[in-house]
């Protein structure tokens, strides 16, 4: 038994160098991962967020009008390009990755929402996933967040209608006398 292990072991590394050291394996973003590579990349995904992400806690009524509304245009200017919207195709280099960016239609049933929270935070390496943590402040991550999570539920005319405003206004912030007041550029 132990040594049927051992050999299936020994043989499955030698294959593996085989096709390593061969340069065998393709990687260009023209074709699609092998099945089994595509399975063992998928699952270490949903398991390592899921590890990784276990102790983040999502702020209290995260789903406020205003939340959405301004995810919807942190989404709009910062995501919309590889994984489309409401009714927008990804652009041409969203198109032309692989592993494809895929329109997060699901994500809400794939992921929690801590753990779609580590994801736009953090990124996936090896998939062109980009890391928004130094982008995006603290408030606009969980906005769009927020927004990717209630994407399913919304019509190609609902995004239009919140994206409207075009760009992603600045934002409000507490003055020393306790008003809100909007940043600098770009008034809304
Ligand atoms: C440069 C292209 C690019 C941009 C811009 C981008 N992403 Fe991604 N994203 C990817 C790729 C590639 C993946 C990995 C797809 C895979 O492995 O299935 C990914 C995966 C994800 C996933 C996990 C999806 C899943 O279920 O597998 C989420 C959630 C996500 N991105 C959210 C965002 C958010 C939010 C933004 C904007 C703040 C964003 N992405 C911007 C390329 C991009």
């Amino acid at each position: 038994m132990v040594l049927t292990l051992l050999g299936a072991g020994t043989i499955g590394a030698v294959g593996g160098l085989i096709v390593l050291r061969g340069g065998f394996y393709d990687l260009s973003a023209i074709t699609q991962h092998y099945a089994l590579v595509y399975t063992v990349l998928g699952e270490g995904m949903q398991y390592s967020v899921q590890n990784h992400a276990r102790e983040i806690v999502v702020p209290p009524n995260l789903n406020t009008p205003e939340r959405l509304q301004r995810g919807a245009l942190v989404y709009q200017a910062n995501c919309v390009q590889c994984h489309g919207g409401p009714g927008v195709a990804p652009n041409t280099i969203g198109m032309s990755m692989q592993p494809a960016p895929g329109p997060l239609v699901d994500a809400d049933v794939n992921w929690k929402t801590r753990e779609l929270y580590w994801i736009t935070r953090n990124g996936i390496k090896m998939s062109g996933m980009p890391a928004w943590e130094y982008h995006l402040s603290e408030p606009d991550m969980w906005a769009v967040v927020a927004f990717v999570g209630a994407m399913p539920g919304m019509t190609s005319q609902d995004f239009k209608r919140m994206t409207a405003g075009g760009a992603v206004p600045p934002h409000v912030e507490q003055t020393a006398t306790g008003r809100a007041q909007q940043g600098q550029e770009g008034q809304p």
